[in-house]
């Protein structure tokens, strides 16, 4: 009796430590102000689009409801998702801004072009021919407003600020799902391609566009992996039979084409003088996400009068830890207390978050027929291909973890 009653203190003890400890690391990396680069310049697709498609003549549009619903005003920037996207969560590790702008947003400060901004377009892909088809913005298109954006900063800064912009931020490139799920998959355009040949073009077109990107000045560069396509609810729903399995012939071309990638990457590496272009696995732990999406949560235990405190991931949840337990009144007294307990978690990963979450995406995820789900954070989805901000969260954190932020 005595033995367990202590155990049972000491945990919450322990708990609320933790949970100090958290808020001051929190506290002390947004109080630091040391920047990591100049600036952020982001290239791709709907992962790290922030509205850039907004001001051009396409269907492949979210700049309404539900999308942004986590946003101040729940503003719908254009973004694809219900909050912050890739691109501003590494601006934000970087210590560079909260937010990167879209290129083509018309409101544009110079602080926001001197800071970073992303030329990317929802749908593009390496493969020219993705994004003609949604009549989006090539990777060509986004480097000819690249060329634009060095002669702007160079009007606000001159000449050497502007190089040194240019020559030492970070540059980070997201794209290549679509030319799979879409394109090679999904329309009949590149039927004439069988899929190895087809992942050669794919990698020509992509090696092309690197090289393009160096002789502009751009030496940091990351490219992350084509995602784990077969697993995203659109491809399930398409392809994955009655039951919307798992399909694992597409994520067996992911990962082929992601081979291809990285070697031709790291020969880039080594040829290019001065380059230092990075090849970030991003399809092995969204898949883990995907696969094991109870995982990626912790318990909150609650009680009114005291607060809430979590015990992380790996924590065995015990019924005596939501029954009773213990905690430090204002008077410094050790009082039982009844506490409620909520998993926090991923409880969905093979559907989306808006309506129906089978087929929901862009123009159909909107608030007039489709409803968003109650609680977006127990989703990994937040429409059939993008991911929630919780999960983009988790997921650019692993990443960090694992690569660092050179
Ligand atoms: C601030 O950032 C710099 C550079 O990344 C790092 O060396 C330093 O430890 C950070 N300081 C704090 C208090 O986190
Ligand atoms: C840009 O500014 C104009 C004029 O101030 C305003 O009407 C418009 O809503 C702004 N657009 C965006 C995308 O913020
Ligand atoms: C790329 O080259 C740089 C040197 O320019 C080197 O520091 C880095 O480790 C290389 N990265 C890979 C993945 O080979
Ligand atoms: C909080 O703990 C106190 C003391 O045990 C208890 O009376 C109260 O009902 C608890 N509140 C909730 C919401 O569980």
């Amino acid at each position: 009796m005595e033995n367990k009653h202590l155990l049972k203190t000491s945990t919450i003890a322990l708990c609320i430590f933790l949970f100090i400890q958290q808020v001051q690391q929190i506290l002390a990396t947004a109080t630091n102000t040391t920047r990591k680069a100049p600036a952020i310049l982001v290239f791709g697709d709907s992962i790290v689009d922030p509205g850039n498609n907004n001001a051009i003549s396409t269907t492949i549009k979210c700049n309404f409801p539900p999308y942004g619903q986590n946003f101040p005003h729940h503003l719908s920037t254009g973004r694809f998702s219900n909050g912050r996207i890739p691109s501003d969560i590494l601006a934000s590790k970087l210590g560079i801004k909260d937010y990167v702008p879209a290129y083509l947003d018309a409101n544009l400060t110079e602080y926001d072009l001197l800071t970073g901004v992303s030329f990317a377009s929802g749908a593009c892909g390496y493969d020219p021919l993705t994004a003609e088809i949604m009549q989006v913005l090539t990777m060509d298109d986004q480097l000819k407003l690249f060329k634009e954006y060095k002669q702007k900063i160079k009007a606000i800064a001159g000449e050497k600020i502007a190089e040194e912009i240019i020559s030492k931020s970070y540059y980070l490139i997201i794209t290549g799902a679509d030319d799979l799920a879409n394109t090679y998959f999904t329309t009949p355009f590149r039927s004439n391609y069988d899929l190895s040949s087809y992942i050669q073009l794919v990698v020509r077109f992509a090696s092309k566009f690197y090289q393009d990107l160096y002789n502009l000045g751009a030496r940091r560069i990351i490219v992350t992996s084509i995602p784990p396509i077969g697993s995203i609810p659109s491809q399930r729903t398409l392809a994955g039979g009655i039951e919307r399995n798992t399909v694992p012939r597409y994520n067996e071309a992911a990962t082929t084409c992601n081979s291809e990638l990285q070697k031709e990457i790291q020969r880039l590496n080594h040829t290019l003088p001065g380059a230092n272009i990075a090849f970030q696995d991003m399809y092995t732990p969204l898949l883990d996400i995907i696969q094991r999406p109870s995982a990626y949560g912790s318990f909150e235990i609650c009680n009114k009068s005291f607060g809430c405190c979590l015990f992380l991931c790996g924590t065995r949840y015990t019924q005596e830890m939501q029954s009773s337990a213990s905690a430090i009144n204002n008077r410094g007294q050790m009082v039982p207390v009844t506490f409620y307990v909520k998993f926090l978690g991923f409880e969905v990963s093979n559907r989306g978050c808006c309506g129906t979450g089978i087929f929901e995406v862009t123009l159909t995820c909107n608030s007039y027929t489709a409803e968003p789900c109650k609680d977006p954070s127990k989703f990994v989805f937040w429409d059939t291909y993008h991911l929630t901000e919780r999960a983009y969260n988790i997921l650019i954190n692993k990443l960090i973890a694992k690569y660092g932020l050179n």
